[in-house]
């Protein structure tokens, strides 16, 4: 089976990527390497925008898979425009060519911060989305328009990811449990911006299963399936982060409590993704932190801009090269 992803070299594609080529798919990968290229060698590379392929370029293709666009809430609120033509536009475009290429199936990077600030209630796929910022509605508006097009020879499965957090070789440390491992690291403190908000947390190494297990689910399964390793509170993600560190390195880690209003709070059902693509995450909090601590020789340069999407995307829209500038810290 031969498989594209469009963003494959961010966070996510780069540990996907490798698992793909292990259990001996064909990957070819089609991006802008805002972020460098972290990839493995056997995959193909297309350094281009997804708006510049073509339906013939799609044809060679049995699933295509989105992991493409500005991915976090504050790059979304740097620039909307480009927010919506990224997150919106450019998924939308890349399923219908997907379709018209006679692909079998679009596979969606999508977002549980569709669902936006929720009652504490648990949230399965059929309760209200109610995100009002940029980020959360460009999701839901790429998420969409693919599943428009499902048909009898056309699959899409949308996975509503939760905040993902672990080692991946392209790293990001503007992710929840990764910011609080950098600054434990770093200052011995870890900030929690608001104990009581619900946040669904997904490890990396369980995303890249949700994207295998869509992959291989039966080509007659379409739809919107929620993943997460768990939901916690934030305020009991700082413990289990603090504890996990502690012992692990036998140093004392700071708390340091903040009542910062937050947009988003919720936490969702994965039942949907568990009876039918058989998804079962594997990670707890604990095995994140191990996962970050075993591969920190990797990435002891804390402040690189890289690790930041914001810090980077400043950057690039500025018209600073982000490698130089990383390599001059
Ligand atoms: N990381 C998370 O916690 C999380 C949670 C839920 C959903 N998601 C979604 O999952 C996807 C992957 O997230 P990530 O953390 O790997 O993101 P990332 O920011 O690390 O990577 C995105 C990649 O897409 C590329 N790209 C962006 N626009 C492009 C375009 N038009 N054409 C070609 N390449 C383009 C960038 O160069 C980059 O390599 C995103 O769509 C994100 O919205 C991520």
């Amino acid at each position: 089976m031969k498989l594209l992803v469009a963003g494959g070299a961010g966070y996510v594609g780069s540990t996907l990527i490798t698992k793909l080529l292990d259990r001996g798919y064909k990957v070819d990968v089609v991006d802008l390497f805002w972020f460098g290229n972290h990839l493995p060698r056997p995959v193909g590379i297309l350094n281009k925008d997804i708006f510049q392929l073509t339906e013939e370029d799609l044809e060679p293709y049995d699933q295509v898979i989105f992991l493409a666009g500005l991915s976090n809430d504050p790059m979304a609120e740097y620039s909307p425009s480009k927010n919506f033509v990224y997150n919106a536009a450019a998924p939308s475009y890349l399923a219908y060519t997907a379709k018209k290429a006679k692909v079998k199936r679009y596979i969606y990077a999508s977002s549980c911060s569709v669902y936006g600030y929720t009652e504490n209630e648990l949230y399965d796929e059929t309760r209200p989305v109610s995100s009002s910022y940029p980020y959360g509605i460009s999701k839901l508006q790429g998420e969409q328009a693919a599943l428009q097009l499902v048909g009898e020879d056309f699959s899409v499965i949308s996975l509503r990811k939760g905040t993902i957090s672990g080692y991946s070789p392209r790293m990001r440390f503007d992710l929840i449990i990764n910011t609080m491992f950098k600054n434990a690291m770093k200052d011995r403190t870890i900030t929690v911006n608001n104990p009581s908000i619900w946040r669904p947390i997904l490890s990396i190494q369980d995303a890249a299963t949700a994207y295998i297990r869509a992959i291989e689910a039966n080509h007659k399964i379409s739809g919107v399936f929620n993943v997460a390793s768990g939901n916690f509170t934030v305020g009991e993600v700082g413990d289990l982060v603090k504890a996990a560190i502690e012992e692990r390195l036998g140093i004392s880690i700071n708390l340091s409590i903040k009542h910062i209003q937050d947009f988003r709070n919720y936490k969702v059902s994965i039942e949907k993704a568990k009876n039918v693509l058989s998804f079962h995450p594997a990670d707890d909090l604990k095995a994140i932190v191990t996962n970050l601590i075993d591969n920190m020789d990797k990435f002891q340069d804390w402040d690189n801009p890289l690790y930041s999407n914001i810090a980077s995307f400043k950057a690039l829209e500025s018209g600073i090269e982000i490698h130089a500038m990383a390599k001059a810290l």
